[in-house]
């Protein structure tokens, strides 16, 4: 289950605050707090804020790991400068360039240009399109160390595709810290630095991971076990939230279950793109939060990291191949053609834009797969301009539907499964009808419900059972205001036949349909008997649905006299 976990609240007038403590000998951690960061990346709405966290380890020489985000420009290099000269800092590790981590490196550099780089290929390669000026660098490899004396020697560990393909996470030997940046963090604001009580922090660490980590299980895998040659880890020093030291093992634990079950799962989506280059990273996530919903599972590859042996590999390995169009180079070009020479007719493909100004186009690739006969699930996804929430919505629902066909004959055949006494007695529970309604930014869906009952009294709540691929999940989190409209008897039929339609990635739910909005933005139904303001207050994990708990705070009847439309099942294996 799912349970949303209470939090120490934000001091009030504090949205940015700064902690600095001794996690180790000579071992500081800077901890940039954001309390109120309510977003990060798409799809990935933050119920608990946020932090960015930095490492200043200091035997003979001294090394700074990762930075903080630009937001934290002040407070973050008054806070710096009071621990350390800069011009004392030897060594920047950089684990990960995206900029919550690498945001203030230009201006470290600055302070400190006498400090060396150190980081992987990738990074390097990254940081030069950030920084913008030269600066000494050491490139490093998995197993490589660096001796900062004092028996602070640190050992680097690849972790590419974790979730970037610049990872590297450092292990200080002396204190058996291991710095990991991104890996095995959670967003979850708290002045508490360690992870003392996992109840609170179940439910941030597993969303975490299923939105950064799960669409690179094997990578991740590929890492705990080159993490499994280092001496014991005493603590995971992260890069967002809590530093992990009473549940280690448990953690990482779960970093292995969750990764070994979505590695064995029977159907992957190989989904190819230019990590940093347009909107790649936010459509390919969209893409593949989409694809999740499904059961199916998702590998993110870099078009300019990856081999071409390793792209072969995944284009094998793969149901489903979705590329996302990278820039123009003779590198991607040859990791095109690899995908071209490997794909097969039983595989499906998608394609989208990547919006970055000098995109391969999408047109001469799409009709090679034609040619070959390659099922394309959904139209090749063009971008214009800044994606929006209508966009995003639009690369989720891609992914499902590319899911959900991948997926066609286990559907039909867990429908036949069940025993077919049960299925009719499990047909007598019926249930009213109710089209829910949502609307977030310029997004917006409807799905019709039957599944529906009330919950509680005090405050008033309602449950809903929503089938994880269902377009609408992704307006179900916690925090989520959306409408339930309740159906008519007798009344129903053209609003049932509309909402059951099945409709393209991005199709708006509403055209035709007579609405007006409700306080809270979503629609209401014009012609619904009765409708309810509702809000998410919590999500319950019930196999292939989600049991979704809502308050409600507003509600009307438009007809007093009429009754709800009810839903009556010959069986039960379906709605
Ligand atoms: Fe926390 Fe991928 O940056």
């Amino acid at each position: 289950m799912i349970a949303i976990a209470e939090r120490t609240p934000a001091p009030s007038s504090a949205k940015l605050t700064l902690q600095t403590l001794e996690i180790a000998p000579n071992t500081t951690a800077i901890r940039s707090l954001d309390w109120d960061r309510d977003r990060f990346d798409i799809e990935f709405e933050l119920r608990n804020g946020t932090t960015y966290n930095s490492f200043l380890i200091r035997g003979e020489k001294t090394a700074l790991i990762d930075t903080s985000h630009a937001k934290f420009h002040d407070l973050y290099l008054n806070q710096l400068t009071q621990l350390i000269n800069p011009a004392e800092i030897d060594y920047l590790v950089i684990s990960h360039t995206e900029p919550d981590h690498s945001g203030l490196v230009r201006e470290l550099l600055t302070l400190a240009p006498q400090a060396t780089v150190v980081g992987s290929k990738v990074a390097i390669q990254f940081l030069e399109d950030l920084v913008h000026h030269p600066f000494k660098r050491q490139i490093v490899k998995n197993g490589d160390c660096l001796d900062l004396g004092n028996g602070h020697e640190l050992e680097f560990v690849s972790a590419p595709n974790l979730h970037w393909p610049d990872t590297i996470l450092t292990y200080d030997h002396k204190t058996q810290s291991l710095f990991t940046c991104d890996v095995f963090g959670m967003h979850y604001c708290d002045d508490s630095p360690y992870d003392e009580d996992l109840t609170l922090l179940d439910s941030d660490y597993q969303l975490y991971y299923d939105c950064l980590m799960g669409p690179n299980a094997r990578s991740v895998l590929a890492a705990l076990k080159r993490m499994a040659d280092l001496p014991e880890i005493s603590t995971i020093a992260t890069g967002h939230g809590p530093l992990l030291r009473h549940h280690v093992s448990e953690l990482i634990g779960r970093y292995r279950d969750w990764s070994q079950a979505q590695a064995k799962a029977e159907t992957t989506v190989a989904i190819f793109y230019a990590a940093d280059y347009g909107y790649s990273d936010e459509l390919a996530q969209a893409l593949a939060s989409g694809i999740l919903k499904t059961g199916v599972a998702v590998e993110l590859i870099d078009l300019k990291a990856a081999d071409p042996q390793e792209v072969r590999e995944m284009v094998d390995l793969a149901a489903g191949v979705i590329i996302g169009m990278p820039p123009q180079s003779a590198n991607t070009q040859a990791a095109l053609s690899t995908i071209l020479a490997a794909i097969t007719p039983k595989q499906a493909i998608g394609l989208f834009e990547s919006g970055g100004g000098d995109d391969e186009s999408v047109y001469p690739i799409r009709n090679r797969f034609q040619e070959a006969g390659i099922k394309e699930t959904f139209a090749p996804i063009l971008i214009k301009e800044t994606p929006n929430a209508a966009i995003y919505q639009l690369c989720d629902e891609a992914g499902t539907d590319l899911g959900q066909w991948l997926t066609r004959d286990r559907a039909v055949k867990q429908m036949k499964a069940l025993d077919s006494d049960l299925d009719k007695a499990l047909g007598r529970l019926s249930g009213g009808l109710y089209i829910i309604t949502a609307k977030k930014g310029e997004a917006s869906s409807a799905m019709l419900a039957s599944w529906v009952s009330q919950a509680s009294v005090e405050p008033l709540g309602i449950t809903i059972a929503v089938a994880k691929d269902r377009a609408i999940e992704s307006f179900l989190h916690a925090g989520d205001q959306f409408i339930l409209n309740v159906l008519e008897e007798g009344n129903y039929q053209h609003l049932m036949k509309h909402f059951l339609k099945r409709f393209a990635p991005g199709a708006d739910r509403f055209a035709g349909i007579k609405v007006h909005p409700a306080a809270n933005g979503s629609p209401i139904l014009g012609e619904a008997l009765a409708y309810l303001e509702c809000e998410v207050v919590s999500r319950m994990e019930c196999s292939d649905h989600w049991l979704v708990y809502s308050t409600v705070d507003v509600g009307r009847v438009s007809k007093p006299d009429a009754l709800t439309a009810v839903h009556h099942r010959k069986v039960g294996n379906h709605y």
